[in-house]
């Protein structure tokens, strides 16, 4: 039998968060734990700190399946890849190594393809049909395809070469705080990267997910876009939520 309710952490460049999820409706059933990422974001640094996060989220709750996100290519466990974080990561077994220090099994996936799971099941892709794609505006640029609520991992979206540029470094949420750049600056940007991702993709619906979506109104009526493009329900508990509905999903 599939578990109600499951332990979640989001891993990111500034903090890891974790809480224990109800998966029948996506609720938190505890507080959202956060501990600032240790400096450098090295493997073994970042497994201690999520230990000592565990062991706070799990106190009153026990044992249940517990999903890890992390900002990488996730492939069988290993992460393949570091674009803001340590270059120790790169082809590491992190699954493995997470299990061993915490002593259970988890689940370990990419943070945007948690939270695209997370706004299937829970949030702005429920039961809808056809290509969704969802992007999450942050430190990188973040993505999540599904098709029929069927997720396909690790596009990497946010790494699209566009006038030969890794175009999350222009048009990421970091890239208007770093150019401190207007709403109406960073929108142009933005209309680049969507229209390019609708050419490429068609897709039915876009979901636009990260801190910044709060702020939706600010930026998405700017964009002009064949295609529906709406703010995610969940934004920052989204990578927790989906870590938490994928290890209930596909236990250890
Ligand atoms: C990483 C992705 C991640 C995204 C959002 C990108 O730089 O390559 O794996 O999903 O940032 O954190």
């Amino acid at each position: 039998m599939t578990a109600t309710t499951a332990i979640g952490i989001d891993i990111g460049g500034t903090g890891i968060k974790g809480a224990v999820v109800d998966l029948s409706t996506g609720a938190l059933l505890s507080e959202r734990v956060k501990l600032p990422t240790p400096k450098g974001g090295r493997p073994q640094d970042i497994v201690e700190t999520t230990r000592t996060l565990l062991d706070t989220v799990s106190k009153d709750v026990g044992e249940l399946p517990v999903g890890v996100c992390f900002p990488a290519v996730v492939k069988n466990g290993h992460t393949m890849s570091a674009a803001n974080v340590s270059s120790k990561w790169i082809g590491l077994a992190a699954e493995a190594l997470f299990e061993k220090a915490l002593n259970l099994p988890i689940h370990f996936v990419n943070d945007a393809d948690a939270a695209g799971y997370a706004e299937s099941q829970f949030g702005a892709a429920r039961g809808v049909a056809g290509v969704v794609l969802l992007t999450t505006l942050g430190t990188g640029i973040g993505s999540a395809l599904l098709n029929d609520g069927v997720l396909v991992p690790n596009t990497e979206l946010g790494h699209l070469e566009i006038d030969g540029q890794d175009y999350e470094t222009r048009a990421a949420y970091s890239a208007k705080e770093r150019e401190d750049l207007s709403w109406e600056k960073w929108a142009t940007r933005l209309q680049k990267y969507y229209s390019t991702l609708e050419r490429l993709f068609s897709p039915d619906l876009f979901i636009v997910g990260g801190g910044v979506s709060k702020h939706h109104e600010n930026f998405l009526p700017l964009l002009n876009l064949r295609t529906r493009i709406i703010p995610a329900v969940h934004r920052n508990n989204a990578g927790i939520l989906g870590a938490a509905a994928l290890a209930a999903r596909f236990p250890g």
